[in-house]
């Protein structure tokens, strides 16, 4: 069986009651539900942190023996320059993905540090970006 695994950056755990006009008014608990439900023939892993240390030792951990690493760094993917060396350092593919449309919002979400080491880039389909990147690892 493949393993996956959805890695989620900082405040991604509001998922549903934050900004929900941008971001939905699902949690990410419920969509994983779902979306682990849908893909049974897969393992699909799940983490989330709001610190930029823990996501890259997350990336470390995993980057040499999952199938796939499915990664919205949210805010960190455009500042983190220790995201963009972990993706660099570890086998494992990374799919970055995110849920709003970052070239349809402020100048400073259009610069990422995590897609020029990512295998691809889902973007701006709402939570079904992350059901994008896990059928691209089908
Ligand atoms: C986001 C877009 C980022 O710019 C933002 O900082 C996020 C979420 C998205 O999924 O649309 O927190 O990664």
């Amino acid at each position: 069986m493949k393993r996956l695994i959805i890695i989620n950056g900082p405040n991604l755990n509001l998922l549903g009651s934050r900004e929900t006009k941008i971001y939905g008014s699902l949690s990410f608990t419920e969509f994983l539900t779902e979306l682990r439900e849908k893909y049974d023939e897969v393992k699909i892993d799940y983490f989330q942190s709001n610190i930029e240390g823990e996501l890259i030792d997350k990336l470390h951990k995993v980057g040499f023996d999952y199938d796939g690493i499915i990664l919205n760094a949210a805010a960190y993917t455009h500042t983190s320059v220790g995201i963009g060396d972990a993706i660099r350092a570890i086998n494992t593919p990374v799919v970055e993905v995110h849920i709003s449309n970052t070239f349809s919002r402020e100048d400073f979400r259009h610069k990422s540090y995590v897609s020029p080491s990512s295998k691809g880039i889902v973007i701006g389909f709402g939570l079904q970006s992350y059901e994008l990147a896990i059928q691209s690892f089908l």
